[in-house]
């Protein structure tokens, strides 16, 4: 195989979920750029609207559908229209989730009442499980159910470092739901390789994206937030778009069940 090949997912079929905005849509565009086809899901209309629009300048033909992707039923259709429409189903992100609020302590080491685990609220809890873990399940479940019967096919969670290491500053539901999905990956990964589908997560540190009303974006909290971060600053989303290839692409072919740290540093410790 050559190098160019190795990244080649031209013609592929791909669904991206929480395409909109962020970590997602970077995902979108690069598998747009590589002559991927893309279905972009998202609960956010206007954000697929403007996602899609972007991609066609790049001439590629997205289709996108407003989906909650914790919807169960609705999400499972989402997912057969596009392998419907596409004729197949090569590889899925499983991306879009959601912050659960700030934790124990704010971002700059103050207390932070709201956040201590007694104040955490059942519907914060039900919703971040619901998007972050349920929604994952429902869409590893539809798309193996497409991809085994074509016996070939990529599957990409989005967890985050903090799968494997508390935070004070993150809400607590975030932990567990993102753990969850990340175990997931494992024994989905344990169960599909015999049917040559791969599983495997990607797990971003500090992105400047819109998830947690855009904190990371405002200039004082990302160089805060950079001076933790062995790397000395906060990604942004176009810097994901490398592993989201390499993990689509035959160039990972014997990669499952692994979790990559995207995360500038941060999880090797202070
Ligand atoms: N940005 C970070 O620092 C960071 C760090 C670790 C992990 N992550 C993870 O990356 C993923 C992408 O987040 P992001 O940072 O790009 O955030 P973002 O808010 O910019 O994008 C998330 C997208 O998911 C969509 N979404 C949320 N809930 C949805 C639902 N129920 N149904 C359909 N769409 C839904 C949103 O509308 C949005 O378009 C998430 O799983 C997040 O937990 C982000």
């Amino acid at each position: 195989m050559t190098a160019k090949n190795m990244f080649d997912v031209s013609g592929k079929a791909v669904i991206v979920t929480g395409a909109a905005s962020g970590i997602g849509r970077a995902i979108a565009e690069v598998m747009a750029e590589s002559g991927a086809r893309v279905a972009l899901l998202d609960q956010d209309e206007e954000g697929l609207d403007a996602a899609a629009a972007d991609l066609r300048k790049l001439g590629a033909d997205p289709i996108t559908r407003k989906v909650d992707v914790s919807d169960r039923v609705p999400m499972r259709k989402a997912i057969d229209a596009a392998v419907e429409h596409f004729g197949g189903l090569d590889i899925v992100f499983a991306n879009a989730g959601i912050s659960s609020g700030p934790g124990f302590l704010n971002s700059d080491g103050t207390e932070n009442a709201s956040g201590e685990i007694e104040r955490v609220s059942d519907a914060l809890w039900d919703r971040v499980l619901a998007v972050n873990l349920n929604a994952v399940f429902t869409t590893i479940q539809r798309a193996a159910f497409h991809m085994k019967a074509q016996r070939s096919g990529r599957i990409v969670v989005t967890t985050s470092v903090a799968s494997f290491r508390a935070e004070s500053w993150v809400g607590t539901p975030y932990m567990p739901a993102k753990a969850g999905a990340a175990h997931l990956v494992r024994q989905a990964a344990l169960e599909l390789a015999r049917y040559n589908i791969t599983v495997n997560a990607i797990a971003p540190g500090a992105f400047a994206t819109n998830i947690g009303d855009g904190q990371l974006k405002v200039p004082a909290v990302s160089v805060a937030m950079g001076k933790r971060i062995p790397l000395g600053r906060v990604a942004q989303p176009e810097e994901v778009k490398g592993l989201a290839l390499f993990l689509a692409s035959p160039a990972s072919a014997f990669i499952t069940g692994a979790e990559i740290q995207i995360d500038g540093g941060s999880s090797l410790g202070r």
